[in-house]
């Protein structure tokens, strides 16, 4: 499958769309398809053939674990141990962009490669119509990382998974621009704090009220061996490098703005896009790597980007822009 180039279909979300990539699945193939978050590159969770295939076609590294889908809690208590606080957020937060690390259960069916060989396992419940439908087809969990090429920017669009993996995967189920923008929150439910592995869609804060007390984190460790070994220091990086937190705006660069007021030398950018002219955080993560991608297009030499409150969805945002901007080399 791999090897030689492959014809990526790409498919409107109908009911045959969705039972054809329910069959690429049970083929051992690779059909991407749209969550609120990102998209998703799907794969059998259960078939070790099409885990590898999976880790290829994205140029992912093997060490980097997956997070299996699902289309309800049930399937999830299959596949991983839930103690009493997962079993709260589970109810408070599925479907939904929570992504819980729990440990593997006992016998559950998931390829050894899909956890990189942890004794951990991360699942996700989404809420998005069209996965929900496919899950349900397929009927047995699916492993999917965004759908993009390792280290890149996650794609909102059809279109940004093609521009990525195009030749690479069976097909693409088209469903328009995925709501949220940013990837699932990560959350290991293990110890007796649970640990943010990943700031995500879903607010810290709305978890802790949630739980009625804090939750730790570990994703700030850049010196440490990740706790969630996909987040690596360089990731999320478009071509073009990035200033953050920029007051001015440089000759040849691009601006990434945010808010209604602009910085200093304005005239100066080869371009601009604002995240979110109005200040908006939910408007300004929905418009993050979409802008990412389109500013990077343009060909400017490095892409400027505007201060973001770390509130709310703050904390993600800000979190993707700094891997963004991170050096290559330790990617
Ligand atoms: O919103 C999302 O979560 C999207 C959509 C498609 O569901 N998926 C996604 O997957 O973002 P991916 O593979 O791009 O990111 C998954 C992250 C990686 O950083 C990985 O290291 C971490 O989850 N992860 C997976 N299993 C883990 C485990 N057992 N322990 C710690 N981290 C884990
Ligand atoms: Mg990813």
């Amino acid at each position: 499958m791999l090897g030689t180039a492959i014809v990526t279909r790409v498919l409107p979300a109908t009911a045959d769309a969705i039972a054809a990539a329910a069959r690429v699945l049970a083929d051992g193939g690779l059909a991407a398809f749209p969550t609120e978050t990102v998209y998703g590159l799907g794969a059998d969770a259960t078939s070790g053939e099409a885990v590898a295939r999976l880790y290829a076609a994205k140029g992912r590294p093997i060490f980097n674990p997956l997070i299996a889908h699902v289309a309800g809690e049930r399937d999830a208590r299959q596949l991983a141990v839930f103690n009493d606080t997962a079993g709260r957020l589970a109810a408070a937060f599925w479907p939904g962009p929570l992504t819980l690390v729990l440990p593997k259960a006992m016998d559950c069916p998931i390829a050894v490669l899909a956890t990189a060989g942890l004794d951990t396992i991360a699942v996700r419940v989404p809420a998005h119509a069209v996965a929900h439908a496919l899950l349900s087809a397929f009927n047995r969990p699916v492993v999917a990382p965004s759908a993009n090429r390792s280290g890149h920017v996650s794609p909102t669009t059809a279109a940004h998974v093609l521009a990525d993996l195009s030749g690479r995967i069976d097909m693409v189920i088209e469903a328009g621009t995925t709501e949220v923008g940013l990837e699932s929150t990560i959350l290991a439910c293990i110890d007796a704090v649970p640990t943010l592995l990943r700031p995500g869609a879903l607010p810290r804060a709305a978890i802790e009220n949630a739980l009625g007390s804090r939750v730790a984190d570990s994703y700030r460790n850049e010196e440490d061996a990740p706790a969630a070994p996909g987040m690596l220091a360089s990731h999320y990086a478009p071509r073009a490098p990035l200033r953050l937190d920029v007051t001015d705006v440089g000759a040849g660069e691009a601006l990434l703005a945010f808010g209604p007021d602009l910085p200093f030398g304005i005239g100066r950018a080869t371009h601009v896009l604002n995240l979110s002219a109005r200040g908006d955080l939910v408007e300004a993560a929905a418009n993050l790597f979409s802008h990412l991608r389109a500013l990077d297009r343009c060909g400017a030499n490095a892409i400027a980007v505007m201060p973001v409150p770390e509130q709310g969805l703050g904390e993600a945002i800000n979190d993707r822009l700094r891997r963004a901007a991170a050096p290559r080399s330790t990617r």
